[in-house]
């Protein structure tokens, strides 16, 4: 980590807002802001209270935060609301004829729904699940293309209280069980397949091979979306458009408690099993709600394009409710970015007139590679404003963003926060923060975030630790879905007498007190913007019968910020051969995904270990990163495995 934090300090580059931009901020001065910030946290049940009234409610809360029992929070108890009717209904007077989502395929087919047509939908296909036996508090699960039907699919859960659990299309069949099964959901919805880079993604087929492992599942709902056949299961399997053609359109919004779950979403732990993470109602929609307002500026005429898919964290707050909750309209890409073309993705900014774009440093990074070329080729102009997220974003990329994307005009907002946080945790505010490329800043209204030491005590600045948020806020996680002990092992147990969050992430703050984020203290890569355990990787290479034993490690990837780089020993009668290091790469794209992929295979006889027997990932990571190991190497058992590994290497 202290490598990191010497390079982050040196990085004094700042960009004041522009006053253009500062003029039309919704929220005044900096100084109001920072005002504005202190009361959040000083007096957040007052602060929360006012943020609150802005949604639209059935019946208005009793209390707005109960942390009596930590670390488990509820928030605005004894209200009545739904997140399906604040993404919707509340629109149709004034937003009625307003698209709501564009969409476009990949193969170049279009699609826009307005707010009015988005509601019809989401209605209908209610019904269709109420027919089909689902019933509020039931989990359905949703494995799709990033297509409308994906977003209507997830409004229609959260109609009727059913809960979604939303599973990335890039799966494969294994972690598609895992994640049925912990969820126990009765309903899973997907298509015939999906497009990327040209070619059939075959969802049903996946879901086919899942579903012979998960015996809650009753119903399959299939959309047709790419046209090739595929076979259906009799009594299970129905088809998407044959069940909206017989399904009635009006459909209320359930009126549910605040702390009725919206969703599961699954993502990666330090250990092997996917953290089910759990969102309630009313505090995760207010979160999203006011962090797209206030981050992303929108404004009535804006066109708004996050590139995440749903299958995310990102996707869901800043594709389908904090967009939809404020009325704006939503631009939604199917595809990869560089098919048929690298430039698709600024074809698409040109031709919709795309005008607040957010996106990850990973694409970022493959768009500088790809050349400045296929960005000039088209007017930009629409842009005024852009994030990124997903990991720390270099200050290269970050000047990249600025100068070649926005044209040096457009405010660039690196937004942190987590699966988690739920919504933006630390990020600039557009016209008010003076940014500096590669820091997120300062906390957004009500986080009290902090970077402390192993006791929990701040630390001055300048000196990196572990960043902590020391107070709850509505959007955050309420646990981990049938799992409470591991929600308190894994949050609150460090700084368990503080009642602190611990977000398993380093960070350091400047002189001026800017947040840095260093990455992950824990086993968990960031790949692409993604979160992948290292032990979720091993476990799918043990199970390979070629495999004896197996370490995974991060290294420093040009494009992806981190790649996995594996090192395995194969068992007797196993040649230690490049085929079978292919063979290894497409076993966990077929159990994991192709994201979990290894970019590096190492074979080696032996694993550095301690004398206990733990594997020291530190020496595997230096190995992988081609850097020497410093430190301590006192505790491991043969040194001779470590000089074998690099002599390797350099073969
Ligand atoms: C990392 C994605 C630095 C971080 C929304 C965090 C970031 C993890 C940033 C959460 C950022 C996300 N700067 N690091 N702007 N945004 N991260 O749950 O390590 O998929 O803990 O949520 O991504 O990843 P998740």
């Amino acid at each position: 980590m202290s490598l990191n934090i010497d390079s982050v300090l040196n990085e004094t580059r700042t960009f004041p807002p522009s006053p253009e931009f500062s003029a039309k901020s919704a929220l005044g001065s900096w100084e109001e802001y920072r005002a504005l910030h202190e009361r959040s946290v000083e007096d957040p049940e007052g602060f929360w209270a006012e943020q609150a009234a802005h949604l639209a409610w059935f019946r208005t809360w009793d209390r707005v935060r109960n942390w009596d029992a930590p670390p488990f929070a509820k928030w605005f108890e004894g209200g009545k609301i739904n997140a399906s009717f604040n993404c919707l209904d509340r629109h149709l007077p004034a937003r009625g004829n307003k698209p709501a989502l564009v969409w476009e395929g990949e193969p170049g087919d279009k699609r826009a729904l307005t707010y009015r047509e988005l509601h019809a939908e989401v209605c209908r296909f209610a019904n269709v699940l109420k027919g089909r036996g689902v019933r509020a508090g039931d989990t359905v699960a949703i494995y799709m293309p990033l297509v409308p039907e994906l977003a209507i699919a997830v409004l229609a859960c959260a109609r009727i209280g059913a809960i979604h659990s939303v599973i990335f299309g890039g799966f494969s069949a294994p972690a598609l069980v895992d994640r049925i099964n912990d969820a126990a959901s009765t309903v899973v919805i997907t298509a015939d397949g999906g497009w990327r880079r040209g070619q059939v993604v075959e969802l049903k087929k996946i879901v086919d091979e899942a579903l012979k492992g998960t015996p809650t599942v009753h119903t399959c709902i299939v959309l047709e979306r790419t046209g090739k056949p595929v076979p259906m299961e009799a009594g299970r399997d129905a088809r998407w458009d044959d069940l909206m053609r017989e399904a009635k359109p009006d459909c209320p919004a359930a009126e549910l408690d605040s702390e009725h779950p919206l969703f599961i979403l699954y993502t990666s732990g330090s250990t092997g099993k996917p953290k089910g993470i759990l969102h309630a109602t009313a505090g995760y929609l207010l979160g999203a709600q006011l962090t797209s307002k206030y981050v992303f500026d929108l404004r009535e005429d804006d066109v708004y394009w996050c590139t995440a898919d749903i299958g995310w964290v990102t996707g869901h707050s800043y594709v389908v409710y904090g967009p939809l909750a404020n009325g704006a309209t939503v631009v939604m890409y199917e595809g990869a970015p560089n098919h048929p073309d690298t430039d698709r993705f600024w074809d698409i900014v040109e031709r919709y007139r795309v005008t607040v774009f957010y996106t990850a440093p990973t694409a970022i990074r493959a768009f500088m590679k790809w050349g400045d070329e296929a960005v000039k080729k088209h007017d930009l102009s629409s842009l005024r404003l852009l994030g990124s997220v997903g990991e720390p974003i270099n200050p290269e990329a970050w000047m990249w963003y600025h100068q070649v994307i926005g044209g040096g005009r457009c405010p660039i907002v690196d937004t942190w926060w987590q699966t988690e946080t739920g919504s933006i945790a630390i990020s600039p505010l557009p016209g008010l923060t003076p940014t500096r490329p590669g820091s997120a800043t300062f906390p957004f209204f009500g986080i009290d975030a902090a970077v402390v030491n192993e006791k929990g005590e701040e630390l001055p600045n300048g000196q990196g630790g572990f960043l902590v948020i020391r107070q709850p806020w509505p959007s955050m996680l309420r646990t981990l879905w049938g799992d409470d002990e591991r929600f308190k092992e894994v949050y609150w147990k460090r700084f368990e007498d503080k009642g602190y969050y611990l977000a398993g992430d380093g960070a350091v703050r400047d002189k001026e007190g800017y947040f840095w984020i260093l990455g992950r203290i824990d086993d968990v890569l960031n790949v692409s913007g993604h979160r992948l355990s290292t032990m979720e990787v091993e476990s799918a290479l043990v199970a390979h019968p070629a495999v004896v034993e197996a370490a995974v490690v991060g290294f420093a990837h040009e494009i992806k910020g981190e790649g996995v780089a594996a090192f395995v020993t194969a068992g007797a009668g196993h040649a230690q051969v490049p085929a079978l290091a292919e063979a290894l790469k497409k076993h966990v794209r077929d159990t994991i995904g192709a994201i979990a992929a290894p970019d590096q295979i190492h074979f080696t006889d032996a694993l550095p270990k301690t004398r206990s027997g733990k594997i020291m990932r530190r020496l595997l990571r230096d190995v992988a990163n081609g850097v020497e190991s410093k430190g301590d190497m006192t505790t491991l058992e043969d040194l001779n495995v470590l000089a074998k590994l690099r002599a390797q290497d350099e073969e």
